[in-house]
């Protein structure tokens, strides 16, 4: 297991260029069970969630091969209509393939994904969404079986108590593209990941309408077949690289920070008081050698609102503020586990419900810390970034599943950071 050893307190200075987005390419790759004929994406980042989305297709038996640096090509002639616990428990992201394999065979058996670091992570609303287009599904030995013989289009509505569903809404967004007559979806999620999804859909052939908001209609069609998609820019990715400039008092451009796809991150920055520039659309430069960072109030939200997966590194950038700082989870109420980790560097943080409380001008000093999922080491990071002396992350495979080479990114912005390989 490899861990990251950083020397803090160096000011993070030059240029990054952000990956494809993982959250996009991963239902892309499930996408591509969709038909016989080949997809190529390209756009995708090296990372270890991508190697088990393409095992998990491959297992399926699709030809999967990865033909050139971010270039995959996915051929699925013929498929089997089973994902077993063994490959789905690996990553939830898995479920994707629920969607195609019920559009494209007319059933499948795809195991319950199991539990997730992060909080409960229930997946009813992707099986309502299925049985509004007639489908039979039921739980069974700890999978979901559905019987899509009988399906065709129908009209649903697919929030729940925290609002829409990323990966529901993919699922069924691809099983409805394959049934026959019209689907209405009623708040389906809004995330660019979710229009990426939508246009590489639509180039294979797709009939969607309202790409980009609450309500989808498609119209579905016989068949679909092969494309080749470029995968939009990791929108997470690039808040990441912000907040780690401002965290740091560094100077940075960021290329491939799609203005458009962060507008509640850099809404609230620069409400605190945060210089951020923009070079045409795509680029975002931050200056914070002379920032005095204004406390903050942060909600979490479905797209546009502010990103869950942004939460934990806001709330590193937050014990710098000149303030006290809140941060509200209303995604995944419990996830939190990054807390005690930065309180162990420092951080003065309680929690008060699905908040947390942040106090600010903290002195952060490193520490030997775990990571424990993605994003709360990702806040792991920014923290050591900035504290002074040194940190050990371990557990830094969480980091590898959702971050193309962030440590040769920060070497390449000035970082002192060291990937060492655990006894
Ligand atoms: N929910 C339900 N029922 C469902 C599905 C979801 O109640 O059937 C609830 C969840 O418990 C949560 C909320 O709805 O409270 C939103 O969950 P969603 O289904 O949107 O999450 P997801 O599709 O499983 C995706 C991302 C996550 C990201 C969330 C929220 C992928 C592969 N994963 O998950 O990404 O946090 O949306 O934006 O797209 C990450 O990249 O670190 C990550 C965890």
């Amino acid at each position: 297991m490899d861990s990251l050893i950083i020397n803090g307190g160096v000011k993070l200075k030059g240029e990054v260029k952000v990956s494809g987005a993982k959250n996009a390419c991963l239902p892309m790759f499930a996408a591509a069970l969709l038909t016989s004929q080949k997809c190529i994406l390209r756009n995708v980042p090296n990372l270890s969630d991508v190697r088990f989305m393409a095992e998990i297709v491959g297992a399926l038996g699709a030809k999967v091969e990865n033909v050139a640096e971010g270039v995959w090509e996915i051929t699925a002639k013929k498929i089997s209509h089973v994902a077993p616990y063994e490959l789905v428990r690996k990553m939830r992201a898995s479920i994707c393939v629920l969607g195609p394999l019920t559009g494209r065979l007319k059933k499948a058996e795809v195991s319950l994904p199991g539990g997730c670091v992060i909080g409960a992570r229930p997946v009813d609303l992707h099986i309502k969404g299925l049985k509004a287009l007639g489908c039979d599904v039921k739980i069974d030995a700890g999978y979901i079986k559905v019987d899509a013989h009988k399906m065709r289009g129908g009209q649903l509505y697919l929030g729940g108590r925290f609002g829409s569903t990323v990966t529901g809404t993919a699922n069924v967004l691809m099983a409805a593209v394959l049934a026959p007559g019209l689907t209405m979806i009623e708040n389906a999620a809004c995330e660019p990941e979710i229009e990426d999804l939508c246009n590489m859909l639509v180039s294979m052939g797709a009939k969607i309408g309202g790409i980009g908001s609450p309500m989808l209609s498609i119209e579905g069609v016989k068949a679909l077949h092969g494309t080749e998609h470029t995968v939009i820019p990791d929108r997470i990715e690039a808040g990441t690289w912000i907040i780690a400039a401002l965290a740091t008092r560094g100077k940075i451009t960021v290329k491939g920070a799609l203005k458009r796809h962060l507008g509640s991150l850099l809404d609230l920055l620069e409400r605190a008081n945060c210089k951020i520039e923009y070079k045409g659309n795509d680029t975002v430069c931050v200056d914070a050698s002379r920032l005095k960072l204004r406390p903050m109030e942060a909600v979490t939200l479905p797209y546009p609102g502010f990103p869950t997966d942004l939460q934990a590194q806001l709330c590193a950038l937050m014990t710098m503020a000149d303030g006290i700082s809140i941060v509200t989870e209303r995604i995944y109420p419990e996830r939190f586990m990054h807390v005690p980790e930065l309180s162990r560097m420092g951080a003065e943080i309680s929690r008060e419900g699905p908040s947390a409380i942040i106090v600010g001008n903290t002195k952060l000093s490193g520490a030997p810390v775990m990571a424990s999922d993605l994003r709360a080491s990702a806040a792991l990071v920014i923290a050591a970034l900035a504290a002074k002396g040194r940190t050990k992350i371990q557990r830094i495979y969480h980091l590898d599943r959702g971050y193309d080479s962030m440590d040769k990114k920060l070497r390449r912005l000035g970082a002192d950071v060291l990937r060492v390989r655990d006894e």
